[in-house]
């Protein structure tokens, strides 16, 4: 069969379209856009409904909206494939989780739209399906048009896999280790995992692993009683006892020193704790995700970080892809900082497209975490409230020249890290946390890495 545009598939058999949502406005507003376009559609406002003329006709597509009131839009997506399976169920929401996107995948939503709908969106979303199903091919199923939870953006397929991930793994108590470079979302991700546990109302600890010496990261994991050490002067309890019944986050994992690896190895494989000085142990009921920014599967090879933790917190990997390989979620990205910009600081500072387009087109070596440190920036600075293309221009961090290749041959990762980090603190005029910002890692982190590359940030203060 022929390939068949809009207007053909439209006029040779319009596809039917069942519109549920228990808005009738919006219901109602649909019908009226879809029949402009040729298309015969139907409207109903609940599950019930919906049912009843799925029962009398067959539709192609049905357009649902994800909280209807009665019962939950996933329950009625799995009515409809059950009633009619070769229709194109397509969920509508404006709040999807990880937890409905993972679902709804499940029970054969084929698409999301996000609400406020676009008219565009649905327009194009329906031709798609509809020339799908006319070409009878079903080779590359659709990219999923998707309505991101929350707090992370983006739509990108990486992402998507992303979310995927979460899902997967949110509802089990699977270890899982988050990696990924610097700024490309870890934390987040690992927030998003416990908040789609079952722990999400108990505390979701975070630890920098890195951030801190060894004896302190020590009695800060594993507490201690009054005396342990010297300067002990009364009994902590350690924040993997903090984190009970909640998360556990290890950020950094890969800094750890030997001897912390072992011990939590142990608490790991026991289930249980005992406090530095302490005859006490305490049985844990705690989940543990890690996250590292190196690539520890090299690490273990090369005897660095103990290979029986890697495999105990490496159950399940959620990689997180750097902001280069998601080049199309800049634009989102970029106004939900905004957004959020303007929602803190009550402003209502707006974008060009083609700032937008600037923005999409340079390097971000510091990732997502470079990226919203930029919008931040030009919001500050924009002069009429809105960011141009040349404000862009203009505000680029001085990071920029330091992103583009060399003439000389970089050398190692190390020399590369410390050259850059000189070069940051030079143009910050030694202010550490503006330095560690353009770099597009956090203040503690930079002294971190100041001290492994043995470089003297300067006096503290400044
Ligand atoms: N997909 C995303 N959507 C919205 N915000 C994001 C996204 N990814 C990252 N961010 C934001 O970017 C910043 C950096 O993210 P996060 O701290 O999770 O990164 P990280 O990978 O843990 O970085 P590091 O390795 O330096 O610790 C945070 O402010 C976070 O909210
Ligand atoms: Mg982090």
């Amino acid at each position: 069969m022929k390939k068949g545009s809009l207007s053909e598939v439209a006029m040779s058999k319009p596809l039917s379209i069942l519109v549920v949502d228990d808005d009738r406005s919006i219901a109602k507003w649909l019908k009226s856009v879809l029949a402009a376009e040729g298309y015969r559609c139907q409207t109903a406002h609940s599950p019930e409904e919906a049912e009843a003329l799925l029962h009398q006709e067959r539709f192609d597509i049905t357009l649902v909206d994800i909280y209807l009131r009665e019962s939950s839009g996933l329950d009625f997506i799995k009515r409809v494939k059950e009633l009619q399976a070769e229709c194109n169920c397509v969920m509508m929401t404006a709040h999807a989780s990880v937890e409905t996107v993972a679902r709804s995948v499940n029970e054969g939503a084929v698409e999301y739209l996000g609400k406020p709908l676009k008219i565009d969106d649905l327009l194009s979303l329906v031709k798609r399906l509809g020339d799908r199903d006319s070409t009878g091919t079903s080779e590359a199923p659709p990219a999923v048009l998707f309505s991101p939870p929350t707090s992370i953006v983006g739509r990108s397929p990486k992402m998507l896999d992303v979310y995927r991930g979460i899902a997967r793994v949110a509802a089990s108590e699977a270890t899982v280790l988050i990696t990924g470079a610097s700024g490309t979302g870890k934390e987040l991700v690992a927030r998003a995992v416990h908040e789609h546990s079952r722990r999400a109302a108990m505390p979701f600890v975070p630890i920098n692993c890195g951030a801190v010496s060894e004896t302190l990261l020590e009695s800060e994991l594993f507490g201690h009683e009054k005396g342990a050490f010297t300067g002990a002067d009364r009994s902590r309890r350690g924040l993997i006892e903090t984190a009970g019944g909640g998360t556990l986050f290890l950020d950094e994992i890969t800094e750890t020193s030997n001897m912390i690896q072992v011990k939590l190895l142990r608490v790991l494989q026991e289930g249980q704790v005992r406090p530095l000085g302490s005859n006490t142990i305490i049985p844990l009921d705690v989940r543990v995700l890690a996250a590292s920014n190196q690539d520890v599967d090299a690490l273990v090879q090369a005897g660095h970080f103990r290979e029986d933790l890697y495999y105990r917190l490496a159950v399940v990997v959620i990689h997180l892809p750097s902001l280069d390989e998601r080049r199309e979620d800049i634009p989102l990205l970029v106004r939900h900082f905004l957004d959020d910009f303007n929602q803190r600081n009550q402003r209502h500072v707006s974008i060009r497209d083609s700032a937008v387009a600037a923005l999409a087109g340079l390097p971000w070596p510091g990732n997502v975490r470079e990226l919203e440190n930029t919008v931040e920036r030009l919001a500050i600075f924009s002069s009429f409230g809105e960011i141009t293309a040349s404000d862009v221009e203009r505000g680029r961090p001085p990071l920029k020249t330091l992103g583009e290749p060399d003439a000389r041959p970089a050398g190692t990762l190390q020399e590369m890290e410390r050259r850059l980090i000189l070069q940051a603190m030079r143009d910050a005029d030694g202010n550490r946390s503006l330095a560690a910002k353009r770099l597009g890692i956090g203040r503690k982190s930079l002294y971190n890495k100041a001290r492994r590359l043995n470089i003297d940030l300067g006096p503290e203060g400044s």
